[in-house]
């Protein structure tokens, strides 16, 4: 599987997020639609970025009974988007459930990425708030592993995790990493950070970068960066 850069188009309207991708003439990036977009403008504006020839990673980390997520996938399948996540506290019945949903009847379905614990999550909410006593680190390598064996193809997780979760999932296992900066950006507020060359290094193999793209005085020049540095 190649790597990619995903840009994460973080626009309040889909008015916004189509006059930022217009920028776009001689490539079509792959986007991230997350929550913000979705909600603001629903299904149409996944079929008008998909219309324009882009892949699309819909983000909404779906986590719900396992019935309700099988269904919901399988509406998200047909809108033809490339790759789709949910949350692994789901548990293994969500993720299996989820899978089905996602088959569509020609046999292909989208990528399904599972969120571990939320970056921001800390090591005392999580043992506070959510009960779990485990190392984060460790609770986020076993959603990982729940994750590879209900069958999903990777995780969303920092390029500083992407080794770890190689090394315990498997190489193809596949690793979806926000926290991209460029070594002379700003970080705003991000805080396990890596460029785009040392997340190749650690083995990323998706990177999904938003501000230092969509807030770029040249944003087609800052995506270029990005795919020099991290495909080569
Ligand atoms: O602007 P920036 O490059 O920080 O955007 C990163 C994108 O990745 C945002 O859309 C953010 O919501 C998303 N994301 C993240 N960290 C996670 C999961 C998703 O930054 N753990």
């Amino acid at each position: 599987m190649g790597k990619d850069v995903i840009i994460a188009c973080d626009f309040p309207s889909g008015g916004e997020a189509l006059a930022f991708l217009s920028n776009f003439r001689d490539e079509k990036p792959y986007v991230r639609v997350g929550m913000e977009l979705f909600y603001a403008s629903g299904a149409q504006i996944v079929r008008e970025i998909k219309a324009r020839g882009h892949k699309i990673f819909l983000d909404l980390k779906l986590h719900d009974i396992p019935n309700t997520v099988k269904s919901s996938m399988a509406v998200l399948s047909a809108l033809d988007v490339d790759m789709v996540n949910l949350h692994a506290a789901g548990t293994r019945a969500m993720m299996e459930a989820a899978l089905e949903g996602l088959m569509r009847p020609d046999g292909t379905r989208p990528l399904l990425i599972a969120v571990t614990q939320l970056t921001s999550t800390s090591q005392e909410r999580m043992r506070d708030e959510l009960l779990i006593d485990l190392p984060l680190e460790e609770v986020v390598l076993r959603y990982a592993e729940n994750a590879a064996k209900s069958g999903l193809d990777g995780v969303v997780c920092s390029p500083l995790e992407a080794a770890s979760v190689h090394s315990r999932c498997g190489s193809k296992f596949l690793t979806v990493t926000p926290g991209v900066r460029f070594a002379d950006g700003d970080v705003g507020d991000q805080v396990r950070i890596a460029t785009p060359a040392r997340a190749k290094e650690l083995g990323s193999d998706y990177i999904v970068v938003g501000r230092p793209i969509t807030r770029a005085a040249d944003p087609v020049e800052a995506y270029r960066r990005c795919v020099r540095e991290f495909v080569g």
